[in-house]
């Protein structure tokens, strides 16, 4: 067994939020069989039972898997069976340590015994629907209200991220009277059919699509048909994009009701638009009568190092949508929005969400912002995304594979391409690395357009020693790459 980053130890002012220690990561290597073609975007998952060597531990689990759990997609050729976890470490079967690096759900760590204790003690004494009054409910809605911008002010509790975007379409639509929207070509929204639909990593070919769906392409300053080394005023050329996505919704007699975006990017292995793209592309929205709802399913909650992606732009969204790491694992979804605009669709239509917002919930989600104030996450992501940027960039010195490291806080794509004139992505090495990195104890996913981005999405309370093993771990297996076809 060799260890990578042994000898690291944790400040102890770095991580309040759970006693931790890290453990020595033991190397776990796949067998050999097991390295077959994997669908990138996936993070080398497979659909298909075949397509799992019958050594790969834990098979017979797999195969039970497959047979009851429908849509059976698993991370790595060797899955990985979890049993625990502590802040920013998961346990397997055989007590060996991961350091997750790929993670939006656990947000202020794994199994926090804070918000243990507040789901626990909530549950031992009410949990109910969402029809009568509630302390902890009203309380969670106006401190979620205090940390976005004035106006707004009103909380309607869903359950996911899915249940949030399809209901700010439906209020954007019911307001606006139009019914056109405007997203991003392969972003990922969610699963219900109106969401579905919008959700263009899902639907590549234009003609999968419903007439009322318009595309537009990511700010990828990049790689993108407007980039940073050659071109200029990249905010406004790629907000035209939106300004014409919308006279085309009116010319096809839908106008615009809605342009919902990930303000991280996510689908697109994590972009920092333009600084003035979103002031810029909700002008546009507006002119057109539309509002513009901001996808914070991914970067609300500090990880961006503000409490809310939009906030690096200077725009104020008329709707908000959170989920994912709001509940540390507990499953939260909230739409917020204007009074004005709340109000106006109270008028017109029938909204209720059996487990939305039950005290339960609340209490969870009261206290994982609790834990994000406390111990001022916004301000600590964006120390240690800045750092991560800084060591990753070392490493682009040393790897020529890595194209572009981008992020917002501890939001980073590490984009690996096969040559640095033409950007061809090396999408294939790219493949072969969330299984590396994973035998040697790492756990990060992949990404964009062609699967080539790293992903990596620590936990939030991530901190320079996960930092020194994540890096060390990434160029020791950069290093083994073999080199690509
Ligand atoms: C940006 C974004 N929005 C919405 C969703 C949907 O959230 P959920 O899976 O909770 O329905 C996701 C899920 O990955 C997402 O990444």
């Amino acid at each position: 067994m060799t260890a990578v980053g042994a000898a690291h130890t944790v400040n102890s002012n770095s991580f309040e939020l759970r006693e931790s220690r890290i453990p020595t990561v033991r190397t776990h290597a796949m067998p050999a069989e097991a390295a077959r073609d994997r669908p990138a975007l996936l993070g080398a998952a497979h659909l298909d039972l075949g397509e799992y060597s019958d050594d790969v531990r834990n098979h017979s689990l797999i195969e039970r898997r497959m047979q009851h759990v429908a849509n059976s997609v698993l991370f790595f050729h060797d899955p990985i069976k979890l049993v625990r976890g502590e802040g920013v470490w998961l346990y397997d079967d055989a007590d060996r340590p991961y350091l997750d690096c790929y993670n939006n759900v656990a947000s202020v760590g794994h199994c926090h015994p804070d918000v243990v204790s507040a789901l626990t003690e909530q549950a031992g004494r009410l949990n109910t629907h969402t029809r009568y009054l509630h302390e902890g409910v009203v309380e969670y809605a106006e401190k979620l209200t205090s940390l976005m911008p004035d106006g707004l002010d009103v909380c309607t509790f869903v359950c996911t991220g899915t249940e949030a975007n399809d209901l700010a379409l439906r209020i954007a639509r019911t307001v606006t009277g139009n019914d056109g929207v405007v997203v991003m070509e392969g972003g990922y929204h969610g699963n219900s059919s109106t969401v579905d639909a919008l959700s263009l990593l899902i639907h590549p070919a234009s003609d999968d699509r419903p007439d009322w769906v318009e595309a537009v392409e990511p700010p990828n300053t990049y790689r993108g048909s407007y980039r940073r080394d050659r071109d200029d005023e990249l905010g406004a050329r790629y907000a035209d994009l939106v300004a014409e996505a919308t006279e085309r919704l009116d010319a096809r007699s839908h106008g615009t009701a809605a342009f919902l975006c990930d303000t991280i990017f996510d689908s697109h292995g994590g972009l920092a638009a333009p600084t003035d793209y979103f002031a810029r592309a909700y002008e546009h929205v507006r002119a057109a009568g539309g509002l513009c709802i901001a996808d914070e399913v991914q970067a609300g909650l500090a990880r961006t190092g503000r409490w809310w992606g939009f906030e690096h732009y200077g725009v104020v969204p008329d709707i908000v949508t959170l989920g994912k790491p709001m509940g540390d694992g507990h499953p939260i979804g909230i739409v917020i929005t204007s009074r004005e605009i709340a109000q106006k669709f109270a008028a017109n239509a029938f909204y209720f969400n059996t487990f939305g917002g039950n005290p339960v919930s609340a209490a969870v989600g009261r206290t994982v912002l609790d834990i994000c104030e406390r111990n001022d996450l916004p301000q600590r992501c964006q120390d240690t995304g800045a750092l991560l940027l800084t060591r990753l960039g070392e490493l682009q010195q040393r790897h020529p594979i890595i194209g572009d490291v981008r992020g917002l806080g501890t939001f980073i794509g590490v984009e690996l391409v096969r040559d640095n004139e033409s950007l061809t992505p090396a999408t294939e090495l790219a493949r072969q690395i969330p299984d590396a990195m994973k035998d040697r104890g790492v756990l990060i996913g992949l990404s964009g357009r062609y699967g080539n981005v790293l992903k990596i999405r620590p936990p939030l309370v991530f901190g320079p020693d996960e930092i020194d093993l994540l890096v060390e771990t990434l160029d020791a297996v950069l290093a083994d790459l073999p080199a690509e076809a």
